[in-house]
């Protein structure tokens, strides 16, 4: 147990004094945004901003304005206490956790239509394309939050890989001045990613779904020696063979521009981002082929 006693804000101006009580202490501070039920792969957001010496206040908000499908907002895990209690054995300095009506005062049709980012060709392809408005309501949130803290860093997960390329280029379109830094993917010991949205797999799913992290690691070494093509339909053919998973798509990219590769040669940053459904649920990973 942390000998910091978290404190838990609920409203924007206990945000500000907060921060401001903060700043006066000389502190630095980090902004780990989440939206709650909360894993070992949040809290190692937590880690790598107190390793850093930053007093680290964790959001915790289920953002409606991001979801594009009702029913997976519906059942979207919500564990508060749980949460809380997690976030301080942590040691995270202080969670937000806002009601909509404190972020989103006018509703959130009008949130969604308030203002349009420029997020360029990296909110387009994969999750861009699959879930439109997504990343719209992601840089909506990580905006209004990054506003309210005006923290030193921002911390994200590898998980979402594409997601830390679209709030890299929010803040700098918006002219945000943070540093955002990007830590590796929390894994189960079978391999599984950790996310919020594997409690809601049946015991059978759970099973099944370490085979997603599975096919791309033994992809890694498949692709030494066969064609980007061959790579992509190695792990699609292995993925769509077990019962319960369906590829919705698995892309091999260049790792910034997130533009699909033809060849290993093309780039010194080359990464597999997947998308399966596991019966109902919907998972994310990727792996990397290639890094600088
Ligand atoms: P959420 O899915 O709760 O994730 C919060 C943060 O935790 C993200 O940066 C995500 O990449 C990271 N994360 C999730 N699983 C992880 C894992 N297994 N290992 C390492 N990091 C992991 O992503 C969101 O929320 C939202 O879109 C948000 C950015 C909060 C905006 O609403």
């Amino acid at each position: 147990m942390s000998d910091v006693k978290m404190d838990i804000l609920r409203t924007s101006d206990e945000v500000a004094k907060c921060v401001e009580a903060l700043r006066k202490a000389g502190r630095t501070v980090a902004l780990v945004p989440t939206m709650g039920a909360l894993h070992a792969g949040h809290l190692s957001l937590v880690e790598a901003a107190r390793k850093r010496g930053d007093a680290v206040i964790v959001s915790l908000f289920v953002n409606p304005v991001q979801f594009n499908d009702p029913t997976d907002l519906a059942r979207y895990p919500r564990t508060e206490d749980a949460d809380f209690k997690l976030l301080e054995e942590a040691g995270a300095h202080a969670v937000f956790a806002p009601s909509v009506e404190e972020i989103y005062p006018d509703g959130i049709d009008s949130a969604r239509m308030s203002h349009t980012f420029d997020l360029g060709q990296v909110a387009e392809v994969m999750e861009g394309r699959l879930r439109p408005g997504h990343f719209q309501g992601v840089a909506l949130i990580v905006s209004k939050l990054f506003r309210m803290v005006c923290p030193d860093r921002g911390y994200f997960g590898e998980k979402d890989f594409q997601q830390i390329a679209v709030i890299r280029r929010m803040a700098q379109t918006e002219g945000i001045d943070v540093e955002i830094v990007s830590c590796p993917i929390c894994r189960a010991e079978d391999g599984l990613a950790l996310s919020s949205r594997n409690s809601l797999l049946t015991p059978d799913q759970r099973n099944v779904a370490p085979e997603i992290h599975r096919a791309l690691a033994d992809s890694v070494e498949y692709s030494f020696d066969h064609s980007v093509g061959s790579t992509h339909d190695f792990v699609v053919e292995r993925l769509d063979s077990r019962p319960f998973l369906r590829v919705e798509y698995f892309e091999i990219v260049d790792g910034r521009s997130l533009l699909p590769v033809r060849d290993w040669s093309e780039s010194d940053f080359i990464v597999g981002c997947v998308t399966v459904y596991c019966g109902e649920v919907r998972l994310i990973d990727n792996i990397i082929y290639r890094k600088p």
